[in-house]
């Protein structure tokens, strides 16, 4: 079964033959919000909205634990995330889909592991490469097949939000190294890892990054939910695809 993580602008997806809906509790919590079954073409699918489906949960407090526990426990054998972010790197602008390769974390304060410390052994997960590659390429191709422009890799930074950036921070983020910018895939993929759960991304980009392209003296607000709107739509057709491919 495949795991959709919605973000901002995908809180469900219309192309779904919903079977049912379901809450889930787990030890960690309760999750963004239900869980919707379904079916694309022939490929078993549960969906959840990060932010609650009424986008209600910022993303310092999404109950990543939760969500993700609870995808694992649900018997989800791969997870595509799906995020909004600002647009770093200069041929990464609004309108762009690209599924990255790599993330630097500045989130804080988050509970990021399932370590509690109190059942056995300190286990280090391996994060050199915090993408599952077969995720990406499935991601890649169903691009590819559908004639969808989609950039394969950039560094994503995951700074803790809600709060936009300042145009210094995207600075430091770009001398570091980062291309794009969001706030929820942290500890979203850690996690991930730590279950086994091959997890990538595909992220729409909504914005220039404070400070680059049009956004030099402010965010423009009413042009980033028009991309995100049309943007979502070319990911929901992509996710379509590689469901029944
Ligand atoms: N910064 C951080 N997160 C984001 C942005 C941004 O500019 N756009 C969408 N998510």
């Amino acid at each position: 079964m495949l795991g959709i993580v919605g973000g901002s602008g995908l809180t469900q997806l219309a192309n779904l033959g919903v079977s049912h809906r379901e809450i889930t509790r787990t030890a960690y919590g309760e999750p963004s919000g239900p869980f919707t079954f379904g079916r694309i073409g022939c490929q078993d699918v549960v969906f959840i909205a990060r932010h609650g489906y009424g986008h209600t949960i910022p993303p310092h407090l999404v109950n990543y634990r939760a969500n993700l526990s609870a995808l694992h426990s649900i018997g989800v054998t791969r997870i595509i995330s799906v995020a909004s972010v600002g647009g770093i790197r200069p041929d990464m602008a609004p309108g762009t889909l690209v599924v990255p390769h790599q993330i630097i974390d500045y989130t804080w304060g988050r509970e990021m592991t399932f370590q509690s410390g109190t059942d056995g052994p300190v286990k280090h997960i391996d994060f050199t490469e915090p993408y599952a590659e077969n995720v990406r390429q499935l991601l890649l191709n169903a691009a590819q097949q559908t004639g969808e422009p989609m950039m394969n890799g950039a560094v994503y930074a995951a700074t803790q939000g809600p709060r936009l950036e300042t145009a210094a921070e995207i600075n430091r983020l770009a001398q570091d190294g980062a291309d794009i910018v969001g706030m929820t895939g942290m500890p979203e993929a850690g996690l991930a890892r730590e279950l086994e759960l091959p997890y990538a991304a595909v992220c729409v980009v909504a914005n220039w990054a404070a400070g680059r392209g049009d956004s030099a003296h402010a965010i423009q607000f009413d042009h980033l939910e028009t991309v995100l709107h049309t943007s979502m739509d070319r990911v929901r057709r992509l996710i379509a695809h590689l469901c029944e491919a």
